[in-house]
């Protein structure tokens, strides 16, 4: 099935859903390890393209995930969720959405601070726009920093509250994400 129905997940929505997991969990590794390297490592320059370029498809991936679920709805949740699993759910997955999104501004606004281009491997560049503001690849490190350990936390918490529900209220909330799903919704 490739959409999604009432009750279950479209193999669409559930590919889009480890990919960007797998993506967003590489690309905090791969910043903390290259942040860490000296200059005269062969990775000082290609650690950062790789990540400018993986990151740039993963946001682009995360706004086509947006559309697809604009014309596509999630299941509803389970009837066996309390009402504050369902709020506190739904607040994580829309602050994934605009906390990967903003990986992109703070992420372009380091690369370009002095008027360099963001090249996506060698495919397309994004060019530079507001370049000469004091300390904008700081701030802007800063900020995309905060924003990353703050996925990873939230990240975290999700897969816990995930885990939770599989191994003891024993329900399909993460079975229907990996695929696994019967028509049953409770369990
Ligand atoms: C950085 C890593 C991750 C991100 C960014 C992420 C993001 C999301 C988002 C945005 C949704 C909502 C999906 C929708 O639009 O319908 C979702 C749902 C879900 N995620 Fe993740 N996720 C991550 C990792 C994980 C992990 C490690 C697990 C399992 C251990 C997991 C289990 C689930 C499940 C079971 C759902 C379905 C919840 C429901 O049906 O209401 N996720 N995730
Ligand atoms: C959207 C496209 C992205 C671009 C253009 C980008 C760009 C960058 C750049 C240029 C740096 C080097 C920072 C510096 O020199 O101070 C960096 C660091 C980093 N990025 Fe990204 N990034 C993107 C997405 C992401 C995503 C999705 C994550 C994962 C959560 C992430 C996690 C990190 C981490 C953990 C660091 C190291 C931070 C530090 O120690 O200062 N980035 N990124």
């Amino acid at each position: 099935m490739i959409k999604n129905s009432s009750e279950a997940y479209g193999w669409v929505s559930i590919a889009l859903h480890w990919i960007t997991a797998v993506t967003v969990v590489g690309l905090f590794a791969l910043g903390l390890w290259m942040m860490s390297l000296d200059y005269y490592d062969t990775w000082y320059k290609k650690g950062p393209d790789l990540h400018r370029s993986i990151g740039v498809l993963l946001v682009l991936l995360v706004i086509f995930r947006l559309v697809w679920r604009l014309v596509n709805p999630k299941p509803a949740d389970l009837p066996t969720h309390k009402k504050w699993e369902k709020v506190s759910a739904h607040i994580a997955h829309w602050l994934f959405y605009i906390l990967i999104i903003l990986m992109f501004p703070t992420g372009y606004f380091i690369t370009t601070a002095e008027g360099q281009s963001l090249y996506v491997f060698d495919w397309f560049a994004i060019p530079s726009s507001i370049t000469g503001v004091d300390l904008m690849a700081d701030i802007s490190g800063e900020i995309h920093e905060i924003i990353a350990f703050t996925i990873i936390g939230l990240a975290v918490v999700h897969a816990l509250g995930a885990l939770k529900h599989h191994f003891l209220d024993k329900d399909s909330t993460l079975k229907r994400m990996l695929g696994f799903s019967s028509k049953s919704t409770s369990e």
